[in-house]
């Protein structure tokens, strides 16, 4: 099948030729570094498959080209499919494919990382050291070991994220439309939205961006968390309301910020911009507080996920091929 890869950066090259060379029957990929979106979607003209990661714009005006173009599948090199008007999909007789599973541990330990880098201020000390400042001022962090730690969506990552911090001594509140009981087995708790804000020092987002879950982290949230509550958002950066955080941050009421994603990502990250101006107030005001720490949507990026979301991508893509259907489709709800 001749496939569109768009957004492809060399490691998304690396893998996914690696992943189509050991198919029965490899595909034609061919490589786009373009995102994907109603102007770039030109460039799949004659091409039956799309293959599209998180921040292309997958919205009705893009889908309607690459259906005139001969597009037939959109096949996900992701979990999320926030990006992608499904509604639009449906009535133009495309197909979507997602990677549902590819390593919730490679989220959830980056997560873990980012929680301990910010607790101890690791980001801080290297620099410090490298520059001969051995002083500990403002290094000062907090025991781990009996503080409470609050899961917003209980799936695949925020399950692994929870037995890990189970395993740092933590009490561990979640919150969740569809409670698994894994997380009780482990120790956990289940409570209102309200009972973990006002109980949790540490606050980790695990949910996808939905309608309902869109700045479901928003002023109100904020008043109603501990003061100093540390907070970590490595779902989707709509989640949360970035100027209730950083109004959050000004006042202190948030102590410690880590995210992953961020609202407007799609400008930003993936990209090497050390050399332009960042255009993005908001986003450049976040980097002034020094109890914020940013990476930009790497949680994912281990070999072991990166392995797997090619093969499953490949294996969406030949599916489709011999049966009209992919593997994993997006529930078109
Ligand atoms: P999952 O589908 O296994 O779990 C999501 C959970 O959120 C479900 O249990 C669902 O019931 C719950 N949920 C839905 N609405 C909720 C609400 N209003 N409040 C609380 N919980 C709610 O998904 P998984 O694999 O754990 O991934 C979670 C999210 O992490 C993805 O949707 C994606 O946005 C994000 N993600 C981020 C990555 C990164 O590199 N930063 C990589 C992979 C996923």
């Amino acid at each position: 099948m001749k496939v569109a890869v768009f957004s492809a950066r060399a490691y998304d090259r690396e893998f996914l030729a690696q992943a189509n060379g050991a198919a029965a029957s490899p595909h034609d990929l061919r490589f786009f570094e373009a995102r994907l979106d109603r102007d770039s979607a030109t460039l799949a003209a004659g091409y039956e498959a799309v293959c599209a990661f998180v921040n292309d714009d997958l919205d009705r005006a893009a889908l309607e080209r690459l259906a005139a173009g001969g597009t037939r599948l959109i096949a996900l090199r992701s979990a999320g499919f926030n990006h992608v008007d499904l509604a639009a999909a449906r009535e133009l007789g495309l197909a979507v494919a997602r990677v549902p599973a590819y390593s919730p541990d490679a989220v959830a330990e980056h997560t873990v990382a980012l929680i301990l880098a910010l607790n101890r201020r690791i980001y801080k000390a290297y620099n410090r050291v490298r520059e001969g400042n051995f002083a500990l001022e403002g290094l000062l962090g907090f025991d781990l070991k009996g503080r409470t730690v609050g899961i917003v969506g209980v799936g695949q990552i925020g399950l692994c994220v929870a037995r890990i911090m189970r395993g740092f001594g933590c009490a561990v509140v979640a919150s969740d439309p569809h409670p698994v009981a894994e997380l009780e087995e482990i120790g956990g708790r289940y409570v209102t939205l309200a009972e973990l804000f006002a109980t949790a020092s540490i606050i980790s987002l695990h949910c996808p961006l939905t309608p309902d879950t869109h700045h479901l982290i928003n002023a109100d949230a904020i008043a109603a968390m501990v003061p100093g509550v540390m907070l970590v958002n490595t779902s989707r950066g709509a989640v949360v309301d970035t100027r209730a955080l950083i109004n959050g941050l000004k006042s202190g009421k948030i102590g410690h910020l880590a995210l992953d994603v961020y609202e407007e990502e799609g400008d930003l990250f993936f990209e090497d911009l050390s050399a332009t101006m960042i255009q993005d107030d908001v986003f450049a005001r976040l980097l002034t507080f020094p109890n914020v720490l940013i990476t930009g949507h790497q949680a994912f990026f281990t070999r072991e996920a990166m392995t797997a979301i090619a093969g499953t991508t490949i294996a969406n893509i030949t599916a489709f091929e011999r049966t009209g259907a992919p593997e994993h489709p997006v529930p078109f709800g």
